[in-house]
């Protein structure tokens, strides 16, 4: 059942801080605390290139591991979706790994796009959630996310623990590739390893959150903007605004705007900035500086520093616990999901069965 909750898709929301805990435990040596490099059927240290494909939200989760492998792990990365991937003529080098990630494990694009990179002679990784199913069946390693069954069809706690997984790998290769130190290696590894107690401290925002949804349940367009790892972070949030609540949303790398969509800016459009005091933090102000300066109406996330810095610029802001900006994107990614789940019961639409879709795609 919804455990007490009206809505599964807030069951699962709060089910993160436990699930995302389980699945970093599943990688986590309990006599070290290190990450434990899984069983891979190459080694990691000789990988020339990986490729990351998913479709939607897991799509997303590709294109925050670009920045993490190619930062972290010093390794070139091409992200894509499904159903482009798989008709593109892509040329593969030899010994390359491909990553599929895949919630159901049986969305269609995902998996042709994986027997594609298989016939291709690439190594198959897949990062699933239900065990047992196609791709999990077809790939030469599963790491599986323990999320348990996610019924709502807008994915949250999948989305999340796809991320645990992918930060966990980005670990163990950069340990065998030798692209990081010790001390830093023990450093992410606590920062991850802390992300279950964050979450919880995020989620504790749950009533200002829907306090600011009521503003955004009465707007047509909204705007995301992030940049790095926030990046994709701001596309999710983009998504499942739109997906449930029909509120037309776009998300935007925050330095292009400029280049186009700040034409949209009125203040009839909230902006939602994602914006953890990183090392890309001042060029995100300029950016929100050039919104505010346009009368858009800015509700800032971020944390402490963030906000002192930026607060008294902007409408509304939330402040997160401040945490190594390796782990961010997992936590940025609770209070987007809890203003599109708050928007659309504002809204009165249907949450877990939003209109026109499936929770699995198995079709073309
Ligand atoms: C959005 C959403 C979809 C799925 C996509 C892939 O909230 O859930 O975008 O992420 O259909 O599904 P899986 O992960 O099952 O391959």
């Amino acid at each position: 059942g919804k455990a007490g909750h009206r809505h599964f898709m807030l069951k699962e929301i709060f089910e993160q801080p436990q699930v995302i805990g389980d699945t970093i435990n599943a990688f986590v040596s309990a006599s070290t605390g290190a990450i434990a490099l899984p069983d891979l059927p190459f080694d990691p240290a000789k990988v020339p290139r990986l490729t990351i494909v998913a479709c939607g939200t897991a799509y997303y989760v590709a294109m925050v591991a670009k920045y993490w492998f190619e930062q972290v792990a010093r390794l070139p990365v091409d992200v894509d979706i499904g159903s482009e991937f798989r008709y593109r003529d892509t040329p593969f080098e030899a010994g390359g790994v491909a990553i599929f990630v895949s919630q159901s494990g049986e969305t269609l694009d995902t998996l042709e796009a994986l027997r594609h990179a298989k016939r291709a002679g690439q190594h198959i990784v897949s990062i699933v959630n239900v065990p047992e199913s196609t791709i999990a069946r077809e790939s030469d390693r599963v790491l599986y996310t323990l999320a348990g069954p996610e019924i709502g069809v807008a994915s949250t706690k999948a989305f999340t623990t796809q991320l645990t997984v992918m930060a966990c790998l980005v670990l163990a290769f950069a340990r065998a590739r030798g692209t990081i130190s010790h001390e830093r290696e023990a450093e992410l590894a606590l920062a991850l390893r802390e992300v279950p107690a964050r979450a919880a401290e995020v989620l504790r925002h749950d009533d200002a959150i829907q306090a600011l949804a009521g503003v955004v349940a009465e707007s047509r367009d909204a705007l995301y903007l992030g940049r790095g790892t926030a990046y994709p972070i701001a596309l999710e949030g983009a998504l499942k605004l739109k997906e449930i609540s029909y509120i037309h949303a776009e998300g935007y790398a925050a330095g292009e705007m400029k280049h186009g969509p700040i034409s949209l800016i009125d203040d009839g459009v909230p902006v939602i900035a994602l914006a953890p005091s990183d090392a890309l933090f001042e060029k995100v102000v300029s950016n929100i500086q050039e919104v505010a300066a346009r009368s858009g109406r800015v509700l800032l996330i971020s944390d402490a520093d963030g906000v002192a810095r930026l607060g008294s610029k902007v409408r509304w802001s939330i402040e997160l616990p401040k945490v190594d900006p390796f782990v961010a994107p997992i936590l940025y990614s609770l209070p987007v999901q809890l203003l599109a789940y708050h928007t659309a019961v504002a809204k009165g639409t249907d949450v877990d069965q939003p209109r026109n879709l499936a929770k699995s795609v198995t079709v073309e």
